[in-house]
């Protein structure tokens, strides 16, 4: 198992895991429209969507603000040529990613959850980090998102505190979480 760049070659496999409803962080989860005009033109969605060296999903906040864009690394967690999750790797924090986004954002698709996917992934994403010369993470995760928070905790997170979004009406709480890069 490794994260590797996104590449044509898992199309067949990244499709299959798009019709059973994978999605990302705050990803919402795809259309069949959306999955046909994906599979109909993948290099394209590869070029825009997956190779871009900047976080590429549209964040309109509640009171009308889009989030900033940030740089951001994709990496694709694969089992030979099988695609099981993707971590988005942030490599620097504006204001709004200090508050909650965070510096990663990850997925697993649905059938291979609750198998340590997203621990395993969450720690080769660490190594990524270090390489790339970064001293620690902010994670953000959902309370209510058990899994996420345990995979941050089984990888040394370190809560710091659980907060709200001002901006959003009957805001979910949100737990921060930092990971040193030993
Ligand atoms: C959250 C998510 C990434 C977890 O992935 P995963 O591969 O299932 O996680 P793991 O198998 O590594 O599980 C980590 C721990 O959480 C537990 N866990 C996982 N999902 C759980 C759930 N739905 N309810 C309760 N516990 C859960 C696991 O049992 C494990 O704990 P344990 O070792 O004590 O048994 C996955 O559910 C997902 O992709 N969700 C949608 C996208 C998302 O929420 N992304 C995170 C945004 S911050």
């Amino acid at each position: 198992m490794e994260l590797t760049t996104p590449n044509i070659k898992y199309q067949d496999s990244y499709i299959a895991a798009l019709k059973e409803g994978f999605y990302a962080g705050s990803q919402a989860i795809k259309t069949e429209a959306e999955i046909a005009e994906i599979a109909a033109d993948f290099n394209k969605y590869l070029a825009t969507k997956l190779l871009k060296p900047y976080d590429t999903t549209p964040r309109l906040r509640d009171d009308g603000k889009y989030y900033p864009n940030a740089p951001q690394i994709k990496f694709w967690l694969v089992e030979g040529n099988k695609f099981i999750g993707e971590f988005n790797l942030r490599t620097e924090l504006n204001d709004f990613l200090m508050y909650v986004g965070g510096n990663v954002g990850y997925g697993i698709r649905p059938s291979e959850r609750r198998k340590g996917y997203a621990t395993k992934g969450l720690s080769l994403l660490l190594e990524e980090a270090r390489q790339r010369n970064m001293k620690r993470l902010l994670i953000a995760a959902k309370s209510s998102n058990i899994g996420s928070w345990k995979a941050i905790e089984k990888n040394s997170g370190r809560l710091e505190n659980i907060i709200t979004l001002p901006w959003k009406k009957d805001s979910e709480e949100y737990k921060r979480y930092w990971i040193e890069i030993k």
